[in-house]
């Protein structure tokens, strides 16, 4: 298949981009490389364009027969998104509707769409599965819920076949093909957790001791990304046999603590984390953790990084020589 990667030079979108090229598939990205890298971009053409921008995107259209779409593009920072709303709805809404309007011009009718558990606010079971409640508690869970539902709402007007992954904690890198995490600002736990480990200087800061949890620091379901990339080879693959809009939660199914990452990555590195305590978070669910039973039975999918420290000993051997 052709397949067009948009923020295909993102974390993420980079790890499927590689996935897609390994099992055979012809890859084009499209990204603004406002977030992404182009050394990130390693298979398949770069088109640089902007999904608020209708004309970049017509022309990267132009002349190709895309059999489908992989959509990764999004403003992605809880925190952000808080402060500056319209800019979350206008990248992850507007912006996917200008795609999803352009692939429909160019009658590409499949998508998947990169979405997260940030589209189920706080939870109200141990376990998060697919019929969980959905009430996002931020501007940028409720981006990716709109999104969804106008994949639905698209499944029926115009026979959209469609995918939502719904990532927990994506995490992990392949460092030996020269990729891996790199955001600026980087908030996330385990870059900044190893970025302390280099740096001593700066500790990291641990967001909150008193949460309902054992240890009292937060809980979160960490899912490699290249697993995350499976899922994605699987999705398109589901749509052949599927017509209408899908969702699959994607997680290993066990949290694990601030702390207990912490311990995990200093058994793995041999090193101790210099960390200090801080102030909770604004908007961090003091737990997540994912029910991805349907995504293993109707995919087929089976996460390979199944432990914390498979997980931190790829991420590891990116950061301590990161290629961007
Ligand atoms: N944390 C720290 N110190 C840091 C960074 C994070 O203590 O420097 C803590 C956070 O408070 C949180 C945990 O580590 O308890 C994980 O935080 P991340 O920022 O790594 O990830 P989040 O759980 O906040 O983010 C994930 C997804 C988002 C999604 C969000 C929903 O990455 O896409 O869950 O809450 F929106």
């Amino acid at each position: 298949m052709h397949l067009l990667v948009c923020g295909g030079a993102g974390y993420v979108g980079s790890h499927v981009a590689r996935v897609l090229d390994a099992r055979g598939h012809r890859v084009t990205v499209l990204d603004n490389l406002s977030t992404g890298h182009a050394e990130a971009v390693r298979w398949g053409r770069l088109v640089e364009a902007d999904i608020l921008d209708v004309d970049s995107l017509e022309a990267a259209f132009h002349g190709q027969r895309f059999d489908a779409v992989l959509h990764f593009c999004a403003r992605s920072l809880v925190g952000e998104s808080v402060s500056a709303p319209y800019d979350y709805y206008e990248n992850n809404v507007v912006g996917t509707l200008n795609l999803l309007r352009v692939m429909r011009r160019h009658a590409v009718d499949r998508i998947v769409f990169s979405s997260t558990a940030a589209v189920f606010g706080n939870p109200v079971a141990a376990l998060i599965d697919e019929d969980h409640p959905k009430a996002p508690i931020n501007p940028y869970g409720a981006s990716k819920l709109m999104v969804e539902r106008m994949l639905a709402d698209a499944a029926h007007a115009y026979g959209l076949r469609s995918v939502c992954l719904r990532y927990f904690n994506a995490a992990g890198a392949s460092a030996e093909d020269g990729i891996g995490e790199s955001h600026k600002p980087e908030t996330h736990l385990i870059p900044n957790l190893l970025r302390a480990l280099i740096n001593p200087a700066a500790p990291l800061k641990v967001f909150g001791q008193d949460y309902p949890t054992p240890d009292g620091t937060c809980v979160r379901d960490y899912v490699h990304v290249l697993d995350l990339a499976d899922a994605h080879v699987r999705a398109l693959d589901h749509m052949d046999g599927a017509p209408g809009a899908h969702a699959f939660n994607l997680g290993n199914g066990t949290g694990f603590s601030v702390m207990q990452v912490i311990r995990a990555a200093e058994r793995v590195t041999g090193l101790p984390v210099p960390f200090e305590p801080a102030p909770r978070r604004a908007g961090d669910p003091p737990v997540l953790v994912a029910a991805s039973q349907r995504a293993r039975d109707i995919l087929g999918w089976s996460p390979v990084y199944t432990g914390i420290e498979d997980v931190l000993r790829t991420a590891w051997d990116w950061h301590r020589a990161p290629a961007f």
